[in-house]
């Protein structure tokens, strides 16, 4: 689903953030993307959401090649992917529901529709209740939960999220790791960047560990984990995320 094959990128100072990296990530599958600061994090999945294009080498989602997308395709690959950014982007001039919605009123949905799906994914995060809220009124935890409902509004196949517990304390950060596993047990495939060492410890599954803008190790934590396996569940939550499972597109608008 995601493919990286030789990639290089080289910002226009001339610092190569990454070098000749190489890796693919299947549908369904979950992984971490760990390193120290500065490693290419970020960079790396700028790449797979074309926000940043590689110097060398390809990255392929779901086998089109992102890297030489005309800007006209952009949207139609940004649908397939839910984005959750380390710097949150959140609106705080207008409420928790409407920071949903925005996503689902640029592809143009009704609102009779649209307001359905935001009650969903704010459901989903356990947030229904504060959709009047102004996100500054939410706590760290909230309001990183609110990032993800507005990720997954879409009904994404692709999750990418940055750092999603860089700011926040243990029992946070591991409410927010369950939100994302529950993810990738309806087959979600998700892809989350994390130096979190506490994340990172319990975790069981892939961790792909970058160190200077190269490929360090790349290995499922646990040999009796479900890493690199694709999800096969087609229950309820899965049709919540995606309308088809076998839809590499999920429900893009
Ligand atoms: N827009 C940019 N222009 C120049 N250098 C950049 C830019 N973005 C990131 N870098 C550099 O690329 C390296 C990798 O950055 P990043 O991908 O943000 O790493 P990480 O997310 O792992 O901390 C860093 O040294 C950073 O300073
Ligand atoms: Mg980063």
């Amino acid at each position: 689903m995601i493919s990286f094959n030789q990639v290089s990128k080289r910002y226009p100072s001339g610092f190569e953030a990454l070098k000749n990296v190489s890796f693919r990530l299947a549908q369904g599958e979950m992984a971490y993307l760990s390193g120290h600061s500065g490693a290419g994090k970020s960079t790396l999945l700028k790449l797979i959401a074309a926000i940043e294009r590689p110097n060398a080498g390809s990255v392929l989602v779901n086998n089109k090649n992102v890297s030489v997308l005309k800007s006209a395709a952009l949207p139609y690959l940004r649908r397939s992917l839910g984005i959750i950014f380390q710097d949150h982007k959140l609106l705080f001039d207008r409420s928790v529901f409407d920071n949903v919605q925005l996503p689902l009123q640029i592809c143009g949905f009704d609102h009779k529709e649209s307001a359905k799906r935001v009650r969903a994914a704010l459901d989903k995060v356990g947030l229904l209740n504060r959709e009047k809220a102004n996100p500054i009124a939410l706590s760290g935890g909230e309001q990183q939960r609110l990032c993800i409902a507005r990720a997954i509004v879409n009904r994404p196949a692709i999750l990418l999220a940055d750092e999603p517990t860089g700011n926040l304390d243990a029992e946070y950060a591991e409410e927010i790791m369950k939100i994302f596993n529950s993810f990738h047990q309806v087959g979600v495939t998700l892809l989350i960047s994390t130096h979190d060492a506490a994340v990172l410890q319990n975790s069981q599954v892939r961790v792909i560990t970058l160190k200077q803008g190269e490929i360090q190790s790349d290995a499922a934590r646990c040999a009796t984990g479900d890493a690199g396996q694709t999800a096969t569940s087609t229950d309820s939550g899965r049709a919540f995320l995606t309308k088809s499972p076998n839809s590499a597109e999920g429900a893009a608008c």
